[in-house]
């Protein structure tokens, strides 16, 4: 349903992404893997329409070309972004951060319902809803942006390294969070440094290495990869929080 073809990236004379093609299939979850600096966020930037590719770079959505569309039409169509970092607004509660997210024409007029379908997914915001964002933990900030985008109907979601600067534990508890997100059936493509937990989350990736993709497959073929273990065998805080992860 996602398909990204020869997508270049450019910063002045710096190439981000070279001729990078990615397919997402409807349901599915995709992880992209790489290093600090790789091209990770540029990616996700150029499907959300946030920067605009080099021309002859193509990503379709159900066929429909999206390169040039202004990144609210890309709402409009089904795609939304978690960036990384969050976006979430520290002085508003968590239901007026939620409710940001329900501004799209595709999700006028469903608020409400939507709300409810995003408390049941995430029980702890519903216990939260007046709190204020700012005086919320790291993962609960995650859970915020993460549920803000839901709220926008969307039918593919792109998260940016969701779980940047959590402690191990509190990343096990937003990739719990990013399973029921996968069991309700949106398409995923999460970019991520914690190539471990991202590829317990995904069905199948791809890595990145100086703005080419140079590896793809299933998880469970990414796993046992000898490029996949050697990229990341460079001891990354993110590489190594996993690790602790995997050892609770
Ligand atoms: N706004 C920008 N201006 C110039 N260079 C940038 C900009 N954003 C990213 N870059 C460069 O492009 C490359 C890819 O960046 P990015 O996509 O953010 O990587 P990642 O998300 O994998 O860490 C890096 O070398 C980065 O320094
Ligand atoms: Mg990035």
């Amino acid at each position: 349903m996602l398909d990204i073809k020869s997508l270049s990236v450019r910063y002045g004379a710096h190439s981000a992404l070279n001729k990078a093609s990615v397919t997402v299939g409807m349901g599915e979850t995709v992880a992209i893997l790489g290093a600090n600096g790789a091209g990770k966020s540029s990616l996700l930037k150029a499907i959300a329409g946030l920067l605009a590719p080099v021309p002859g770079s193509s990503i379709k959505l159900n066929d429909e070309e999206l390169v040039g569309l202004p990144a609210h039409e890309i709402v409009e169509r089904g795609i939304v972004t978690v960036p990384e970092g969050r976006g979430v607004f520290g002085a508003m509660s968590v239901e007026e951060n939620l409710l940001l997210g329900g501004h799209p024409l595709r999700a006028r007029n469903g608020e409400q319902a939507r709300k409810s379908e995003v408390y049941d997914l995430f029980p702890r915001l519903a216990e939260r809803r007046h709190q204020l964002v700012q005086t919320m933990s790291g993962g609960e900030q995650q859970m915020v942006a993460i549920g803000r985008a839901l709220m926008s109907r969307p039918d593919v979601v792109l998260l940016d390294e969701p779980s940047l600067g959590l402690a191990p534990i509190v990343i096990g508890h937003v990739f719990e969070t990013l399973q029921g997100v996968k069991a309700s059936g949106l398409t995923i493509v999460i970019v991520e440094q914690n190539v471990k937990a991202s590829l317990r989350l995904a069905d199948r990736g791809y890595l990145i290495e100086a703005g080419r993709i140079v590896g793809s497959g299933t998880a469970k073929e990414l796993r046992s990869d000898d490029a996949v273990q050697r990229a990341f065998l460079g001891g990354t805080a993110a590489t190594l929080s996993s690790s602790t992860e995997d050892k609770q």
